[in-house]
């Protein structure tokens, strides 16, 4: 193992001939403003991975903005809302009625980890216990906050087989839960399915404003905000709570999640970042904050504004502000504004911008995507060697100069390596398991990978192999969490 940041030096090549990172903080450095093109490229179809903009109809005029770019948020991966008109009737939401109202949890309603699954719970979009499915995963995610199919069946097919009830597809946004056909899985699990708050399966460290579960003093809590980590983030802000604003756009929050990635390594001993729940799950996370927790609304041309503000993001979150500014958080009450609206129907978010979303990552600090963690000491991080990783058949630096390799690279790495493994610590039998996956997971995934006719074979990758370096990769076994065994050469705590 050496300390390597695997995609640091492919970085360069995404900014042909920018070395020095700091320069991209800078929204108005001509570095940056290359970027900004570079990725504009990407998503009006100059490389291959263009072809799979599903949006392809309207991708032409939303990259045309008054200002030229990407427009005041900067969007540099993403169609951007604000190049549609605003459309009241599309856009919104129904959040009053009786069916969709706020309500907050009852004392047997589960609640977990993500803001957005707690919202769809509280508005009624998800079942109000916090026991969902595959079905009504979907449409909840698609229909509230747009995010595109592709990566609404990722998402959802990924909880129903490692956090969920394979059998009757249901799943839990919290921990573990009771359904119809529990008892069949017995012959089929290791132990009972566990929910998304389970560690190391969906759930990673260096979250938003969630305590690593590994770190000391955290107490095991990976679920409930830690307000020091919110204020962190209002700082950030510079506590600007401007109502309209658009503060917390997708820069800072990226920024946000770099800080929290340095205070993981530099507190927590056993850090880990691995490759789907930290380079896929927690940093693209950190986006939807920017694009789903945002409010639409309409500007002076008759156009969508999507922002962020002070206000939004609070009940976002589910934290109150008193009158003398004190913040006190209710955990599971994270909610939507009466006055919120959604993006325009247009501007979905897929998971080709998931992958455009690393690649602006990287921009703004290169270890975001490093693969590895701390060895049982704070800032000891060492990631994987690249080269065991591409299995020395691919200069890494096409991962970050080509999205279309970075797509798939995640792809190979994930359902070919992690996931199989992952699978077989949890499975009694795994061919059902890896039978859903492939219909459900692997497809869109394989799509994105292989678009513009892209064999997608090339990385006979190890990550895996790998892992058990880092005591920290460990699934925990915890009664409180389910059951689902050791993994990865670790062992249980
Ligand atoms: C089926 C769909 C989804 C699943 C299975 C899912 C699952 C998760 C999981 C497991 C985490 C914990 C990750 C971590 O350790 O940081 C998480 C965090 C998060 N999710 Fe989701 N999520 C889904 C959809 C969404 C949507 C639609 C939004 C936005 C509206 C969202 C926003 C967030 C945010 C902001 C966090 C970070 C919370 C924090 O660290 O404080 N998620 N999600």
């Amino acid at each position: 193992m050496k300390a390597f940041y695997f995609l640091s030096l492919a970085a360069t090549c995404l900014l042909s001939g920018v070395s020095a990172f700091p320069a991209l903080k800078d929204p108005s450095s001509p570095q940056y403003a290359e970027f900004l093109k570079r990725a504009a490229e990407i998503k009006a179809g100059k490389y291959a991975f263009g072809d799979i903009l599903k949006r392809a109809e309207n991708a032409s005029s939303s990259l045309e903005t008054p200002g030229g770019g990407f427009g005041h948020r900067r969007l540099t991966a993403l169609l951007n809302p604000d190049n549609f008109k605003y459309n009241a009737k599309e856009q919104y939401v129904d959040l009053t009625s009786d069916e969709h109202k706020y309500i907050p949890p009852g004392p047997d309603d589960l609640r977990g980890p993500c803001p957005g699954l707690n919202i769809l719970a509280n508005h009624g979009y998800f079942n109000r216990n916090g026991v969902t499915n595959l079905f009504q995963g979907i449409d909840g995610i698609n229909k509230v906050f747009g995010v595109e199919y592709d990566l609404a069946l990722a998402l959802n097919a990924y909880a129903v087989v490692f956090n969920g009830n394979i059998l009757d597809l249901s799943w839990s946004i919290g921990g573990p839960f009771k359904s119809k056909d529990l008892g069949a899985l017995e012959d089929v699990l290791v132990g009972e399915p566990a929910g998304i708050n389970a560690h190391n399966i969906y759930e990673g460290d260096a979250s938003i404003v969630r305590q690593d579960y590994y770190a000391p003093g955290s107490g095991y809590d990976n679920v409930e905000l830690y307000m020091p980590y919110f204020k962190d983030l209002l700082a950030l802000g510079n506590n600007d709570a401007t109502d309209g604003k658009d503060v917390y756009n997708a820069e800072l929050m990226l920024q946000h999640k770099a800080n929290r990635w340095h205070q993981s390594v530099a507190t927590n001993p056993y850090f880990f970042q691995s490759a789907f729940g930290g380079l896929v799950v927690t940093t693209a996370a950190e986006r939807f904050v920017a694009e789903f927790a945002a409010n639409n609304t309409v500007d002076e041309n008759g156009y969508n504004r999507i922002y962020l503000d002070e206000k939004n993001l609070l009940a976002f979150f589910g934290v109150e502000k008193g009158a003398s500014g004190n913040l006190t958080y209710t955990p599971g009450t994270e909610r939507l504004l009466p006055s919120w609206t959604r993006r325009p129907l247009a501007a979905t978010f897929g998971l080709d911008d998931i992958v455009l979303n690393l690649l602006h990552a990287v921009s703004i600090d290169q270890s975001l995507l490093s693969l590895g963690g701390n060895t049982g000491k704070v800032n000891s991080f060492a990631g994987v060697d690249a080269a065991d990783i591409t299995g020395g058949a691919v200069h890494t630096a096409d991962l970050l100069s080509d999205p279309q390799a970075l797509s798939c690279f995640l792809f190979q790495t994930t359902t070919e390596e992690v996931v199989p493994t992952l699978l077989s610590s949890i499975y009694k039998d795994t061919g059902k398991a890896l039978d859903f996956l492939g219909k459900n997971f692997n497809v869109p995934f394989k799509k994105l990978a292989t678009a513009g006719n892209n064999p997608c074979t090339r990385y006979n990758t190890n990550a895996t192999g790998h892992y058990s370096e880092f005591p920290g990769s460990k699934i925990p076994r915890k009664q409180d969490q389910g059951v689902v065994g050791t993994i990865l050469g670790g062992g249980s705590d």
